[in-house]
Formats: structure tokens, C-alpha cells, sequence
């Protein structure tokens, strides 16, 4: 681990388990451990815990100065611009879900097809269409182009483009500024599913000019239970609440209601300040240490888990977009000869390491990546509402967070070399693992991020 990593995990101690089996975390993209900072805040802000704006008792003006100060660290920490505001939602998914709701009926909507769930399924409410899955990131920006530029000269422009940050699946980030610009230039408004990019990368929303952004408090090291939608409030002047209930309103009649305005407005029913305040915690120790120097220390970290898990006989990693050059720290690979769900049991139960097998809650992606033919998709639909008990094609995900050392990427890749050596029925499992640093040395390339050392003999 090189001196800038250790710092950094002295400056953000992670609330670990000191008791009981230890276990090597790395699935870091499901959920993150909670920062130390972000439990003390709630330690300490729970003896005051009372209503949000709603009493002029002590708890009340405390728990509501407290939920305030807790948007404006989120604010900070995302770059908000003036005129944006900062929803506290419970995570990506139900920001997504507020976002659709807000926007006119039967929106045009153009999404990518490489997203998580949470990024697919809220826009079907409106009109979507799906961009095609694209082999290179030259080719995504181009096809990305092409629709919107089409759709404008069409007389028929799309209202949003829904991307992702970064991929749960590859890890690849997508260039936001550049969509960004696209989008804005045909009349398309954008949103960003910022769950895996806020844990890695610094976000300015002010120079990037993003309309709409979402994160989950759970993957930026503070509990469950907050997140956060940033949107545009001219963007949706006017939207519909998805929640409705006190809060969110200026005055009801029996008939009729004035909706108050943003961020209100979309906040509807008592809030969960607790998990605000944690996120605001999170939030503000992260921007303390500089998002730059966490992205610098973990892409250190990515590369070796890469080049390693690539220098292993029967590893594939799964890539969408090969020329894609920055990549959060998520690897995701099937091991030839391994079922996927098998393998990742096999890595938590012999070996206390936690990944996540499985098809990551992006369906589509991980059938496209593992080349399911469409026609058996369909027949897993079919069985599916049969009611059958079936098994869904998937593969097994290494994600790094600020807790994750060098020694835990060893144990991985030495824990899927044996693995591997006695799924191909390799006599001396011992000697073969053994002679995993020689092919780490030919696979360690002191490489750009992306690089692999393929050309390598694979161990
Ligand atoms: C890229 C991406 N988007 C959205 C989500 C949904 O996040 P949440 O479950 O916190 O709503 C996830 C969760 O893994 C994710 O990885």
C-alpha cells in the first residue's frame, strides 16, 4: 500500500467489527462500511433528535438546523450550483423514481442500455428508448450523438438522457461533461446516476452543468437509509411530487392543493434526519481529505486488482468499452469451469472474502456481456411467470473502497488461483499458486489505467 493510501486510511477511519470472524470486504460497490465521523454524528446528534420543520421546541430547531446543515455539506460535496437543489431521498433508486414523477407525462426519454436497474426501470412510466449497446466509448458518444440529434431535427427532441456516472458492472466512467454538452446542445435536459461515481471521483456539478445527479449515502461510507437527488429547479417547476403528504404542500384544500417549491416540495412526510446527518458527515470528510486523492490512491489499487485477476488461467473480466480509460475500482469477471454463484459462496465461506456474485441488478448488461442469446432471456421470463425457480446467468464482482489494502487483493487472486488450479484438475496446486508472483511481475505492468498485462503467459 503506498504511504498516500495509509494516510488517507488514517484520515478516514472506517467503523469496522472488532469482535467475531474477520472477513476481507471487497464489495465495496454494494455497500460501503460506515466512516467513523458519520457515526459520531449520529451519536452525538441523537440525544436531540425531534421534528424537522415542523416545532419551535429545542429538539425541533436543532434537528432542523442539524437536516439543514446536512444539505448544505451535500451541496458542498457535489458542487451544487444556485440554482439547484438538494432532495434528501432514501438512494439512488427512489431518486430516480422522484425524478420520473416530476417530469411532464410521457416524457421522451433516451437511456443507455448498460445501466443498473434503478436507471432503467423508473423511466418506463414515459416514453424511453434504449441507445444500442455500443463495443467502445467512441462508439456510445457517437450513437448518443446521432439520437439526439436526430430526435431534434425530428421536431421531436428527447426531455432527458439517463446515464450512469460509472458502471456497478465495469467500473468504466462515462465522460459527463462531454453528454453533458451533447445533450444540452439537441434540448435534452441529463440525468446522472452518480451511485458509484460519487464514492470515487469529486463531482462538480456547477462546471459540469448536470441537471439532474443521485447518489446513495450507503455507498459514500454513511449508513443506510439517505441519499440524495440534486435537480435543476427551473428543470421541473411544476413536477409532481411522487411522495404526497405533509411537507410537500403550501395549502390544501378539500379539492385542490398549492405544492410548495423545491426541495420541499419533493420531501414529502417527517424526514429522515438521522440518516441526513450521517450523510452530511460522510459528505464532509470525504471533501475534507479531497475526493483527488482518494480517486489517485484507489486507481493505484484498481490496476493491480486488474492486472491480477487478468493474469489468472480461465479469469475473464468483463469490459463493455475496452478504450474507456477511467475506471473505478470495480472488477467483474466468471472464472471458465466455476458457476459465478458458486464461486462467490466458495470466496465468503473457505476463504472470509466478501464480493458479490450475481448479475449486479443490470440485467441487460450482464446478458450482454455474457452473450445470452435473447431467446434465452426470454425463455427465463417465461419460466420466471411460470412461477419456475431458476437460476439467472451471472458472474462475481471485486470492488475496492477506502478500506481495501494490497493484502486484501492478494488474497483474492490467490484464493481464485486455487480455485481455478482445482477446477482444471491441476495435480500441484500448491506450485501453481505458488508461482503467482513470477506471472504478477509479467502482469503488473506500471500501466495506464485500462492496461492489462495480456500479452503475458496467464498463470
Ligand atoms: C450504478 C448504480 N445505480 C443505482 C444503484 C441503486 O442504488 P440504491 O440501491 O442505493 O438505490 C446502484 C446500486 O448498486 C448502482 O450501483
Amino acid at each position: 500500500m503506498t504511504s498516500e493510501a495509509r494516510l488517507i486510511h488514517a484520515l478516514l477511519p472506517l467503523c469496522t467489527p472488532t469482535e467475531g470472524v474477520q472477513e476481507i470486504n471487497l464489495d465495496y460497490a454494494a455497500t460501503t462500511p460506515a466512516l467513523q465521523v458519520a457515526v459520531d454524528a449520529v451519536t452525538e446528534f441523537i440525544p436531540w433528535y425531534g421534528s424537522v420543520h415542523r416545532g419551535g421546541g429545542l429538539r425541533s430547531r436543532r434537528s432542523t438546523d442539524a437536516y439543514e446543515a446536512a444539505r448544505a455539506s451535500v451541496e458542498r460535496f457535489v458542487g451544487c450550483p444556485p440554482d439547484s437543489s438538494v432532495v434528501f431521498v432514501r438512494n439512488t433508486t427512489e431518486a430516480a423514481n422522484v425524478l420520473a414523477a416530476a417530469l411532464p407525462p410521457d416524457s421522451r426519454i433516451l437511456c443507455s442500455p448498460a445501466e443498473h436497474h434503478a436507471n432503467l426501470l423508473p423511466w418506463r412510466s414515459h416514453a424511453v428508448d434504449y441507445l444500442p449497446f455500443a463495443h467502445s466509448l467512441a462508439d456510445f458518444l457517437e450513437a448518443t450523438e446521432g439520437r439526439l440529434c436526430d430526435a431534434a431535427a425530428a421536431g421531436r427532441p428527447y426531455r432527458l438522457l439517463a446515464v450512469t456516472g460509472a458502471s456497478n458492472v465495469t467500473g468504466e466512467v462515462t465522460p459527463i461533461g462531454e453528454l453533458t454538452r451533447l445533450a444540452h446542445e439537441h434540448g435534452a435536459l441529463i440525468f446522472v446516476d452518480a451511485a458509484q461515481l460519487a464514492p470515487h471521483r469529486r463531482i462538480d456539478l456547477t462546471g459540469l452543468d448536470v441537471d439532474f445527479l443521485a447518489f446513495s449515502g450507503h455507498k459514500v461510507y454513511a449508513p443506510f437509509g439517505a441519499g440524495a437527488l440534486i435537480l435543476r429547479d427551473e428543470a421541473v417547476r411544476g413536477g409532481m411530487p411522487l411522495l404526497k403528504g405533509g411537507g410537500a404542500v403550501r395549502l390544501v384544500t378539500l379539492d385542490d392543493v398549492a405544492w410548495g417549491s423545491s426541495p420541499g416540495r419533493y420531501e414529502a412526510g417527517t424526514p429522515n434526519v438521522v440518516g441526513a446527518v450521517a450523510l452530511g458527515a460522510a459528505c464532509d470528510a470525504l471533501a475534507g481529505v479531497g475526493m483527488e486523492r482518494i480517486a489517485a490512491a484507489e486507481s493505484a489499487l484498481a490496476r493491480r486488482l486488474w492486472s491480477r485477476l487478468d493474469a489468472l488461467a480461465g479469469v475473464s473480466l468483463l469490459r463493455l468499452w475496452p478504450d474507456a480509460t477511467d475506471r473505478v475500482g470495480v472488477a467483474t469477471f466468471i472464472l471458465a469451469g466455476v458457476d459465478s454463484h458458486e464461486l462467490g459462496r466458495s470466496l465468503a465461506d473457505d476463504w472470509a472474502i466478501a464480493v458479490r456474485a450475481g448479475s449486479f441488478c443490470a440485467h441487460p448488461l450482464i446478458a450482454h456481456l455474457l452473450a445470452v442469446d435473447p431467446g434465452h432471456s426470454q425463455a427465463l421470463l417465461t419460466a420466471i411467470n411460470r412461477g419456475e425457480q431458476i437460476s439467472i446467468p451471472g458472474a462475481v464482482r471485486a470492488s475496492i473502497g477506502l478500506g481495501t489494502t494490497e493484502a486484501d487483493i492478494v488474497s483474492l487472486v490467490t484464493a481464485l488461483a486455487h480455485i481455478s488450479a482445482e477446477a482444471r484438475g491441476v495435480e500441484d496446486v500448491g506450485a501453481a499458486v505458488s508461482s503467482l508472483s513470477t506471472a504478477w511481475q509479467a502482469h503488473d505492468p506500471a500501466a495506464a489505467p485500462g492496461a492489462s498485462g495480456a500479452a503475458a503467459e496467464k498463470l
